[in-house]
């Protein structure tokens, strides 16, 4: 055992050595990746431990019945927003659960968040939880990018590419790394995933998929969603997909 080691969680410790690696010029390039990620986790673990000391029956005290998860700083009017990181009104990691009882909400919304999710063993628990905390015809509405668009267009033509990736990636470090329309694919279904302003995609969803998922997960319903720019992140709209999932 370490002497120098603090008082403290052990997680707590292992973001102090971490740290302590990152910044020494011998830790190699692939574990450094590594660490950032671990790191980012730690992050994470941190604000939900908070939240599980508040709430430790794993139920927030109130009954929103409209829920937003993974909106950033994307707030939507009456809705109670939860995300793994501030500002929202609630920091708690969704792969733990939904915090919020049974048969309470009426809608539970999410854009561009699921693909965040490891696939199958977070995403797959998302879609039962969200099953669970819905009232009877209470509505699931998710949105992702989808992936049958930039699909179906490759290889894509030059100004096809060019458009999307101005919308993207045209403000981003990694612009300059598109050089192919299959970077650009690559970027779609990962992301950036070793850049601290950004979280990796796990997996990528079109309607087929979204569809299965939540009739799975034991939804009456899964049908496209019209895009309601009172609710959604209007920058979202192009070449995402939307369903509304009916308890
Ligand atoms: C790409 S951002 C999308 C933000 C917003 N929905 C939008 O469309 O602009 C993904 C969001 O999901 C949140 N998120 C990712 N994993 C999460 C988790 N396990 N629990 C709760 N929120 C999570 C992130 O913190 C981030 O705010």
């Amino acid at each position: 055992m370490n002497e120098s080691r603090p008082n403290g969680t052990s997680v707590d410790y292992l973001g102090e050595q971490i740290t302590a690696l990152l910044a020494d010029p011998a830790t190699t390039h692939g574990l450094a990746r590594t660490l950032r990620a671990t790191a980012k986790e730690i992050e994470v673990s941190r604000y939900h431990r908070a939240s599980q000391k508040a709430y430790p029956s794993g139920r927030i005290d109130s009954a929103p019945r409209n829920v937003q998860v993974g909106g950033g700083a994307h707030r939507i009017d009456g809705f109670f927003n939860i995300d793994v990181v501030p500002p929202a009104d609630l920091l708690w990691d969704v792969r733990e659960g939904l915090p919020l009882h049974d048969g309470s909400v009426e809608t539970l919304f999410s854009e561009h968040f699921l693909e965040h999710v490891d696939y199958p063993i977070s995403a797959k628990e998302y879609a039962r939880e969200a099953h669970r905390v819905l009232v009877p015809g209470g509505r699931l509405i998710t949105g992702v990018p989808d992936a049958a668009f930039v699909l179906a267009r490759y290889p894509a033509g030059p100004e096809d590419a060019q458009e999307m990736i101005e919308r993207w990636y045209g403000k981003r470090t990694c612009r300059a790394d598109i050089n192919t329309y299959l970077d650009l694919i690559n970027y779609v279904f990962r992301d950036q995933d070793d850049d601290p302003n950004y979280t990796p995609h796990h997996w990528a969803y079109d309607l087929d998929k979204l569809r299965q998922l939540f009739a799975e997960a034991g939804f009456t319903s899964v049908e496209p969603w019209e895009f309601d720019p009172a609710m959604a992140n209007p920058k979202r709209e192009w070449a995402s997909v939307y369903v509304v999932a009916t308890r």
